[in-house]
């Protein structure tokens, strides 16, 4: 076998050469193509994108699962929270899984869904749940098929899962996921938390103002029950409601629909301002992502409703892009609210300039008054004037 000079200065360098001959298996070694493989630290990278979510963990768990019970076309999500076994079970009667997507399921970046269709799109979300349990046990049936599995982090790099009998957590049709919880005091089994979880996050969902909007999506409505106890729904009883509906490119159809709500007294501080919503998802809420201050942002409160928003979405669903088409449709919808939400609040003279204006004019007696005390001070105090 003939090795070239370069090879033999390679190989001398690896301290393989020298003045004997190398053999052919040593020269094969040596340049061996460089091949390998993406590996994934799988807890780095879930850690990440727990850290890419707003708010708290549990309650990004929580929305997450309730996301993939509304894309696979649930009417029914009944939540059981038990402390005594510091279990959180959520189940749906959507379209549940075929025995190869629960496979696929438990693959990271792995999605059936297509963006704008759903809230979920990019094989993320039930992942987060692997962080803080010790096991996600997963359920699902549909037509014949009815399977369960169990899942969990093993090591940084690990997430080995099983299949298993079903234990009859899922109802005729559709998925359950339960969580044992690494810690037992986690906010995922307690009911207050979960239903203002529920309702902070899915309000269009338990308002009926946006049933009709939301129907195209969800033809059945959405019921949620938390422990045995259906989630009431109920709109904004507000002392003063101003609907919005938004028509875009000359639509018959409102493309957008909320309201703005003004009360004579402050509200509290997460109320305060316009929340926007995806599909019954709420986005983004507060006066910042709107650019509109009025001149009594504490009073004012409102929720709208953007169906096609739903293609803007950013991964973690806290925000919606701002370039490229995604972004122009986000941008064009922002700028047809802000001009809805700044004439009501003229409606109600509450724009910040009418604001200004009459404060002003309060305040023009005052000023005279204080004018003529200068004027007549300037008199008496040369020095002054
Ligand atoms: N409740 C459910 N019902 C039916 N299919 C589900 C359910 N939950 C998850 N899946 C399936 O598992 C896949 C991965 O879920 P997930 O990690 O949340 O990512 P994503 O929702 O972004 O697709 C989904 O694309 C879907 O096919
Ligand atoms: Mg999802």
């Amino acid at each position: 076998m003939r090795v070239s000079a370069a090879s033999r200065a390679v190989l001398s360098c690896l301290g393989t050469g020298g003045t004997r001959r190398p053999t052919a298996a040593v020269v094969l070694k040596a340049f061996r193509p460089p091949v390998g493989e993406t590996r994934v630290d799988l807890l780095h990278l879930l850690e990440d994108l727990r850290d890419a979510y707003p708010g708290a963990l549990e309650e990004t768990i929580l929305t997450e699962i309730v996301a993939n019970a509304l894309d696979s076309g649930a009417n029914r999500i009944s939540m059981v929270a038990d402390p005594a076994t510091a279990t959180f079970t959520a189940a749906d009667d959507g379209s549940g899984m075929k025995r190869r997507e629960l496979a696929r399921y438990h693959d990271v970046a792995a999605s059936t869904k297509t963006r704008g269709e759903g809230i979920g799109f990019a094989g993320v979300g039930i992942k987060l749940g692997l962080l803080v349990c010790e096991e996600v046990l997963t359920e699902t049936r549909r037509g014949k098929t009815h399977v369960a599995t169990r899942w969990h982090l093993a090591s940084r790099h690990r997430a080995p899962w099983k299949w298993l009998p079903p234990p009859g957590l899922a109802g005729e049709r559709g998925t359950a996921v339960r969580l044992k919880l690494r810690n037992a005091l986690s906010p995922l089994v307690d009911t207050g938390f979960i239903e203002a979880a529920l309702r902070r996050n899915y309000q269009p969902l338990l308002d009926p103002t946006f049933d009709a909007i939301l129907a195209a999506h969800y033809p059945r409505g959405v019921s949620f029950e938390v422990n045995g106890r259906r989630l009431e729904r109920q709109g904004w009883d507000a002392a003063e409601t101003a609907p919005l509906a938004l028509r875009l490119a000359r639509r018959r159809k409102a493309s957008a629909v909320g309201y703005l709500v003004r009360e004579p007294a402050p509200l509290p501080e997460e109320r305060r301002g316009v929340a926007i919503s995806t599909l019954g998802k709420v986005i983004k809420h507060g006066w910042d992502w709107l650019g509109v201050a009025p001149a009594t942002p504490e009073r004012l409160g409102g929720l709208i409703e953007v169906p096609a928003l739903a293609g803007s979405l950013t991964l973690n669903k806290a925000d919606f892009i701002r370039v490229g088409p995604r972004g122009a449709a986000y941008l064009a919808y922002r700028k047809t609210i802000q001009e809805a939400v700044s004439r009501q609040l003229a409606l109600w003279g509450d724009a910040r300039d009418q604001a200004e204006e009459s404060r002003r004019r309060a305040a023009r007696p005052l000023e005279r008054d204080l004018e003529r005390v200068l004027v007549e001070l300037a008199g008496d105090f040369p020095l002054l004037a």
